[in-house]
């Protein structure tokens, strides 16, 4: 009556993830480029990683991946992945690094194999490019399974056969930033109201209090601040608003104007009395997309202790229909006095972005920055390649377009024309109109024309990140579901901005 030996195979089981590169063109079949880490692994194998790879099927294409078993006591299972051309470098076309992105696309590809095959712990070879690798990794293991009672393994990672510590360890932390834009934009709205996703912030930011303070600030202070227009948007729902006010201090001068972040906070888009068809409207939890990739780029940005201050805005509520509501018609009054004609309460993220814009002026910031699931249309336009960026700084727009490059996660400029501004500046009733008044074409632009009417700054930048918004299979190192986009670019951009002083 022996007790059975308890053992937990799983709990032990360890990975490796090793890249190998394509052949060059005038190169034979069979020649393998393994990198620098695979290659000493090979050899430490004397060389059975290299002849087991060409026996086991054609070369790896860029992406793919393959698991070997058995090879090496420490790592019962191996994946080998492919990283594409050796120094593929930036392209002009594409406009991103492609060694990067497909630095990426392997290492989240083997993790994700390794996963399935519920390893618990993996170490990542940096391929060349060790941050690469680790937003990879941690980008490519995210699931949002916080509410299912079977759970994927969880995987940890460790860097593998390189001294880039710094790197891997800033990749983990981009990626985690983007991770948690994702959770708080998969998370039902019934999860993540106003409140629940200000506590959320506010517990993140706890560890670095001594550069952080935090402003929880409820109706009461926005009515005091004559924010009309926000409070028209949540006037419909029982769940009370929050404006949520985030200052990073983390340059050494303290008196250095801040870089002022503005994020769309709808934790839910019903779209009001103007109701949204229901199908899809599932994926309206996700209209604070904009308020969640500002405020975790703040939280990477405490993390990583950038020599920058930031201050991060959220007008957080939920647009909703009720006796209450406002009608399509109704003439509310902005921060800055102006009346604006809701013709369409489901063009709600203006209109609530419209006095957090006026209030961000008072920081006298030196750029603004907002973030929005703002139309439909620029999903239309670009869809998931690119969010669109509406600036009036080409400063501001060269800062982002270079932040974009380097993380993969793009932009791409769009126009702010006076052609778009006739059409939200004549109004029947008031000074403004929330939607196109001739016609439905450029709803994007005409959002952003909308907008500027909110902006004394010279350096404005208004990104529309509709198109952006979900991942079904087009960006390979994201699951299906809600992406956090652009939240590493943001945080690359603040970096930029730091490092320029
Ligand atoms: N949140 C939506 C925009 C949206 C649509 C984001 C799809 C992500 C995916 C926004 O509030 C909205 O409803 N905009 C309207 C504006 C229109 C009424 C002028 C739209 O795009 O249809
Ligand atoms: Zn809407
Ligand atoms: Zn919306």
């Amino acid at each position: 009556n022996k007790e059975p030996v308890k053992t937990n195979i799983k709990c032990s089981l360890k990975g490796l993830v090793l890249g190998v590169f394509e052949k060059e063109e005038e190169e034979d079949e069979g020649t393998l480029h393994l990198t620098e880490a695979a290659a000493g692994f090979d050899k430490s194998l004397s060389g059975k990683l290299s002849e087991l790879l060409k026996l086991s099927g054609p070369a790896l294409k860029n992406g793919k991946s393959r698991v070997f078993y058995g090879l090496h006591k420490d790592f019962p299972c191996v994946a080998l992945v492919g990283l594409g051309k050796n120094n593929a470098g930036v392209c002009r076309t594409e406009n991103w690094d492609t060694s990067k992105e497909n630095i990426r696309q392997a290492v989240s590809a083997g993790c994700r194999l390794l996963q399935d095959l519920e390893v618990s712990h993996v170490e990542v070879d940096s391929c060349g490019d060790a941050q690469s690798a680790a937003e990879g990794a941690v980008l490519g293991l995210f699931h949002y399974d916080q509410l299912k009672s079977k759970k994927k393994t969880k995987v940890t990672t460790q860097l593998h056969g390189s001294a880039d510590v710094v790197g891997w360890e800033k990749g983990i932390v981009y990626a985690e930033g983007q991770n948690l834009a994702r959770l708080l934009m998969e998370a039902p709205a019934n999860h993540i109201t106003p409140t629940a996703f200000a506590k959320t912030i506010e517990e993140k930011l706890a560890p670095h209090a001594d550069r952080v303070t935090i402003h929880k600030r409820p109706q009461a202070w926005i009515e005091e601040q004559q924010m009309g227009a926000f409070l028209s948007v949540s006037k419909g729902s029982e769940e009370p608003p929050v404006f949520l006010e985030l200052h990073y201090n983390g340059s050494p001068d303290s008196k250095q104007p801040p870089l002022l972040l503005v994020g769309k906070g709808i934790t839910f888009d019903s779209g009001g009395i103007s109701l949204k068809p229901s199908a899809s409207m599932d994926a309206m939890r996700a209209d604070m997309g904009g308020a969640a990739t500002v405020c975790a780029s703040i939280v990477t940005a405490a993390s990583l202790k950038l020599p920058v201050n930031i201050v991060g805005l959220a007008p957080l509520c939920e647009n909703m229909p009720s006796g209450k509501a406002t009608k399509p018609g109704d003439v509310v009054k902005a921060k800055n006095g102006k009346t604006i004609q809701v013709d369409n309460t489901d063009a709600e993220g203006r209109l609530i972005l419209a006095d957090a814009l006026c209030y961000g002026h008072v920081f006298n910031p030196r750029a603004i920055v907002n973030v929005a699931t703002l139309t439909g249309a620029m999903d239309v336009a670009l869809g998931s390649a690119a969010a669109g960026v509406f600036t009036n700084s080409d400063w501001l727009w060269e800062q982002l377009h270079r932040a974009s490059v380097v993380t993969g996660d793009r932009v791409w400029r769009m126009p702010l024309f006076q052609h778009y501004t006739k059409q939200v500046t004549d109004s029947q009733l008031a000074d403004l109109n929330n939607i196109g008044k001739y016609s439905r074409s450029g709803g994007a632009c005409t959002a952003a024309a909308f907008l500027r009417e909110f902006v004394k700054a010279p350096h404005w930048a208004h990104l529309d990140i509709a198109g952006v918004m979900s991942n079904k299979d087009e960006v390979p190192y994201l699951r299906k579901g809600m992406s956090g986009r652009p939240t590493r670019t943001l945080v690359e951009f603040a970096a930029g901005l730091a490092h320029n002083g």
